[in-house]
């Protein structure tokens, strides 16, 4: 049998040490190919320890992914409507494995434990560490055209701000178009892409990324200030697939108000988690800079700023806060 590293952590248990030997037996390989893939494990992050005369063992359960375990926790009425919620152990990013899909049932969620290239906004990449963090794409249908979808990334923004709410995390705050803050510390992000017919019927997918337990591997990739569950948790984190249903509920009810009414009708809720309202904020798109006081968001979703000259909008671009000393404050 060949072995990989995700059948190796199925037998693995923080309760009680396998010996060496006996994952060789069981897994009909030698003890060095064992021992190599407990060394991926450990490059992954996962706490394997090991003991001489002993064997391995974790050194502390591991917070893995359940479908069935995320459905039973959703009220009937958003599980009803989860068209498929496939987990993978690991993928290139959730993001695109919706994205290859052209066809599929609405509400089809992908979740995976790890993600090779997971993808960021403007081209970044997005890195979590095995059960360090949560990576989720859904992928909804809209009849209507792409541009009548203006608004839909700060929608996910508000269902996923509700999400950690119920899981007992406050103080979280939007920053326009779609990263969600605490103290002005990224703790998630969203990507939303768009398929389909531009003038409809098309398909958006919106993928979502939460930090839960950054390492220094990971964080020496993020070039912004981070923060992530567990240092923000009062008591014991709430596990992964609560978190994963939760959001799905949130983003269930969301879309569905989003296809019903549009994002007006998210307009004010917005504004409760709107970080950049009246600070002075830079707006960066290619290599242009336009600056001014953030002042909320339009009905459609595009952020308002006053400026010297006057009050413009703007639709996507980089936003970066201006630190008071810029303003002469
Ligand atoms: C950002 O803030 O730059 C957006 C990050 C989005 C990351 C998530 S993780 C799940 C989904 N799959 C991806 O490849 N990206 C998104």
């Amino acid at each position: 049998m060949s072995l990989d590293t995700q059948q190796l952590l199925k037998v693995l248990t923080s309760d009680r040490a396998v010996s060496g030997s006996e994952l060789a037996r069981r897994f009909g390989v030698t003890r060095a190919a064992i021992w190599k893939q407990i060394e991926v494990l450990r490059s992954l992050g996962v706490p394997v320890e090991a003991k001489a005369g002993d064997g391995y063992r974790l050194g502390a359960a591991l917070d893995l992914l359940d479908p069935s375990t995320i459905l039973a926790s959703m009220p009937e009425y958003a599980r009803s409507r989860v068209g498929a919620l496939d987990l993978h152990w690991q993928i290139d990013s959730t993001n695109s494995e919706l994205m290859r899909q052209a066809e599929g049932p609405d509400f089809a969620v992908c979740i995976a434990e790890l993600q090779t290239s997971g993808r960021g906004r403007r081209g970044r990449n997005w890195h979590m560490p095995l059960t360090g963090g949560l990576a989720l794409s859904l992928r909804k249908r809209f009849d209507s055209s792409m541009t009548a979808l203006a608004g839909l990334s700060l929608v996910a923004g508000i269902a996923l701000a509700r999400a950690l709410e119920d899981c007992g995390f406050d103080g979280i705050g939007l920053k326009w178009p779609n990263d969600v803050q605490v103290d002005r510390r990224k703790l998630a992000g969203i990507l939303v892409e768009l398929g389909g017919d531009a003038l409809g019927p098309c398909h958006a997918v919106i993928g979502i990324g939460i930090n839960l337990r950054l390492d220094n591997e990971i964080a020496q990739h993020i070039d912004q200030p981070w923060i992530d569950l567990a240092g923000l948790a009062k008591d014991a984190l709430p596990t992964r697939n609560r978190l994963a249903a939760r959001l799905l509920v949130r983003l269930i009810e969301a879309l569905d108000q989003f296809t019903e009414s549009g994002f007006p009708s998210f307009a004010d809720v917005f504004a409760q988690y709107d970080v950049l309202r009246g600070q002075q904020v830079r707006i960066s798109i290619a290599n242009r800079h336009r600056d001014g006081m953030a002042i909320g968001i339009d009905a459609g979703g595009a952020l308002r700023v006053r400026a010297d000259d006057g009050e413009f909008s703007v639709d996507s671009g980089e936003v970066s806060v201006r630190a008071r000393a810029e303003n002469g404050a």
